[in-house]
Parts: C-alpha cells; structure tokens; sequence
C-alpha cells in the first residue's frame, strides 16, 4: 500500500468512504474493506454511522494500530463547546480515537479562530491523533494554518478527472499536506467515459480502477471509494497493481476541463478558480 506523509501523519494512499452505509450494511463493509486489505477507513459525524463503522473496525480482527480512521465534525458543532461536546461523541460511537479529526465544511457564521482552537485543543485532549479540513479553499486553508497552533494534516476535496484542483493542490503540497479526494469515482460517472474507458481496456482494467489510479499515481493524493459490494471493494483495491503512463495519465486530466462539481450547496465556499 502506498502511504502518504503528511506532517507526521502516514495515511494510506488507498482508503474506503462509508456515506449511505449505514446500519448493518456499514458494520459489514468496513468489516469486509479492512479484510480484502483496506487500512484507511473515513466516516463523518453527518454520516450517521459512526458507531457501525466503529463496529466493523473492532469486529474486523484488524489490529486498530494498522488502520488509519477518519472522522468529521459537521459546521452547526463549530463553537469551541459544542465542537469538544462533538468530538467527544465521536470518540464514544466509534469506540476507538480516531487518525483523523476534519472539519467537515467551512462554517459561514461561526468564526474559524474559534473552531481552530477547539479542533487543537481536541487534539491535545486526545480526542484525534491528527487534524484537518474538508472542503477548504486556498484563502481558507491559508487561514486556517495560520490561525492552527499545530500542523493540519489533510484536506480533503471533491477531485475526480471531471474536475481540476490544480491551483488547490501545490499549496497542499507548500503545506506538507495530504489531499483526500472524494467523490473519487464522481459517483461512478466516470465508468461512461469514453477516453478513460479507452484506458482501461489497454491495462484490461475497468474505468473506475482507472480513475482511481490516475488520482493516487498523484503526488501526495488519496482517494476514498466508496461501494456497497464486496465485489467492487475487491475491484477498486486493483488500482495498487498497475500504473498509467505519463500519456494516460495527461489525456485523463485533459478531462477536468469539464468541470463537473458535485457537492456543491449553498454553503459551499466561493471555489478556487482553476490555475
Ligand atoms: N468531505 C466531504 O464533504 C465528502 C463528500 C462526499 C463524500 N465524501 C467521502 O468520500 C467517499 C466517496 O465519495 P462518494 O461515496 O460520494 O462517491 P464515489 O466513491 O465517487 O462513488 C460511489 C459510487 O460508486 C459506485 N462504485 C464504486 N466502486 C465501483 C466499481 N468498482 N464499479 C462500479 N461502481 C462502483 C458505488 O456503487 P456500488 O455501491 O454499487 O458499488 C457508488 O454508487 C464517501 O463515501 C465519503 O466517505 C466526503
């Protein structure tokens, strides 16, 4: 497995996403991930699956010092009570402190210096062994370092071959931290796509592998696919086999001219225009 430094953090290239896995199907998929060889597992407080991924993380048989696990705490928790409260809840569904504390989205109404203490002081609390941010544009992220007594490890972004994060990820890079994609698959559009379809049958792979493997064949990038099927875990964890030349690899982020974005509300930041 590939693994990512990160300002003292080692995060699987490779992890496993749990939205809309809930209940005993998000207990089971974690369980079967960490058994076909995830080590990188991500989970959000909105998710509200907390305590069942927690569950497949124990119930797995995984030593929990291999797994790397990730939690996120959502922006209506980011004054400095209501986020250690949050974060403290976390700990207790999980059962176990988690790799990865990240501040879900950016809050419009609450002021970042207040969340960034609260996200430090959870950490020096032992409520996460590590810190970040999800969804955070450069002017944010630059604040938010700035305003963090302690390094952030991760940010983590939509980024598939539909769209460009090419002015967001070298100051990720400037930073010393890993990026987390999401949405890696854009929800599985991508397996219609006609140039990485192309790809994928010269390496006799599928799009999505494909897809995935052009994200973390990226320096300093990891993808987190989700799937509700033991199969396609099985599948998307073929990405760590093969590599894409550097002429696949250009005529995918030829792509991300599309710039198709998918998780995008009204209380999503003003996004980083593309370099
Ligand atoms: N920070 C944030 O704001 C944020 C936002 C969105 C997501 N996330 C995280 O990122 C993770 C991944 O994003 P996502 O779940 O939204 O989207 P995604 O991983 O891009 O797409 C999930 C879809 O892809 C399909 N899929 C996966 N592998 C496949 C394969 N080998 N063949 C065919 N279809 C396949 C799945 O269907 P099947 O179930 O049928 O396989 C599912 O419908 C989430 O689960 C979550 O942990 C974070």
């Amino acid at each position: 497995m590939t693994i990512i430094q990160a300002n003292g953090a080692s995060i699987p290239a490779l992890g496993f996403g749990t939205y809309q896995l809930t209940g005993s199907l998000g207990t089971d998929m974690v369980a079967t991930a960490l058994n076909l060889g995830y080590r990188h597992i991500d989970t959000a407080r909105m998710y509200e699956n907390e305590a069942e991924v927690g569950k497949g993380v124990m119930t797995s048989g995984v030593p929990r010092e291999e797994i790397f696990l990730t939690t996120k705490i959502w922006p209506s928790d980011f004054g400095h009570d209501d986020f250690l409260r949050s974060a403290k809840q976390s700990v207790k569904n999980l059962g176990t402190v988690p790799d990865l504390l990240l501040l879900h989205w950016p809050s419009k109404s609450i002021p970042l210096d207040e969340t960034m203490a609260a996200l430090a002081e959870a950490q020096q609390r032992g409520l996460t062994r590590f810190i970040g941010v999800s969804n955070f544009t450069i002017p944010l992220l630059r604040l938010a370092t700035e305003l963090s007594p302690i390094p952030l490890v991760n940010n983590q972004i939509e980024y598939h071959p539909y769209l460009s994060q090419d002015a967001l990820l070298p100051f990720h890079r400037k930073l010393g931290i890993a990026t987390t994609a999401h949405c890696p698959s854009a929800r599985g559009k991508i397996m219609d796509e006609p140039v990485i379809r192309e790809i994928a049958e010269a390496h006799g792979m599928n799009p999505i592998q494909v897809g995935l493997r052009w994200l973390i064949q990226q320096e300093g990038v990891a993808a987190i696919p989700r799937t509700s099927s033991e199969k396609n875990a099985k599948s998307n964890l073929k990405v760590l086999d093969f590599q894409l030349t550097d002429e696949e690899m250009r005529k995918i982020s030829a792509l991300r001219s599309t710039n198709y974005r998918i998780c995008d509300f009204e209380f999503s930041p003003v996004w980083d225009a593309a370099a």
